[in-house]
């Protein structure tokens, strides 16, 4: 089947993607986590390959196999994927955030499990590096998705990431409803950029994940590449 998406569109071009969540350690058995199953990443990769391209994942936790032609890097925390995703982004043309990246981490993780003594605790967190903003910053020149999860205020919230972080698109979902967004197999996406929005009606996470990959193509030759 995958040979009919085989579209070549992206032949040859080089297509770096995050996914899943990430995780922070607290101690060595606890952590802070986003809800990702992982599943559009690793289908927004897989799709880059199937259209031609070079894909690279890095991916956070996932209970998902590699996908099929795609180098898999696998992290844990926000910062070991920062520091994957800049160790690849010199040699990357397109570049998908579509991982859940925990913003804070605890400030210190305990070296040994927090024992339940204590009738109130506290946790103090740090801001993570924003990895797809860092991309954006370090290579103006990539073509630069970003994703954009909210449950409200979709459509303003998504313009506002793509100029915040100097973005050529964001890919919009809502979440906190049936058939969308974190552990479903199905989403809907908007596709904001400068010259306007486009949705994508709901669709398995797999078609949708090809359809993307179809509309980032097309940006990315019609800007002469
Ligand atoms: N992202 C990232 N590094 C982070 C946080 C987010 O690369 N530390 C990327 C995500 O992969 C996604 C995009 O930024 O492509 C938007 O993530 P989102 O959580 O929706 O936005 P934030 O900028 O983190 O803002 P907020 O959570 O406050 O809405
Ligand atoms: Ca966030």
């Amino acid at each position: 089947a995958a040979e009919i998406f085989a579209t070549g569109e992206l032949d040859g071009v080089r297509v770096l993607v995050t996914g899943g969540p990430t995780w922070e350690a607290i101690d060595p058995v606890r952590g802070l986590t986003n809800r990702s199953s992982g599943k559009m990443g690793y289908a927004v990769a897989a799709a880059a390959a199937e259209a031609g391209a070079r894909a690279v994942l890095v991916s956070g936790p996932t209970t998902l196999p590699d996908p099929d032609r795609v180098r898999t890097v696998r992290v844990v925390s926000a910062r070991e994927m920062h520091d994957a995703v800049m160790a690849e982004i010199d040699a990357a043309d397109i570049f998908v955030g579509v991982a859940a990246v925990a913003d804070y981490r605890p400030v210190e993780s305990a070296p040994r499990k927090i024992k339940k003594e204590a009738e109130r605790l506290t946790l103090d967190l740090v801001r993570n590096p924003d990895i797809l903003a860092d991309v954006a910053k370090r290579r103006p020149d990539i073509y630069a998705v970003g994703f954009a999860a909210e449950t409200e205020d979709l459509e303003a919230r998504a313009r506002a990431k793509l100029e915040a972080k100097g973005l050529d698109l964001v890919a919009a979902n809502l979440v906190g409803r049936p058939g969308s967004g974190f552990e479903a197999d199905t989403n809907t996406l908007l596709l904001v950029d400068r010259r306007g929005t486009t949705e994508l009606a709901q669709a398995h996470k797999t078609a949708l994940a090809r359809i993307l990959i179809h509309e980032i193509a097309q940006r990315y030759h019609a800007q002469g590449r």
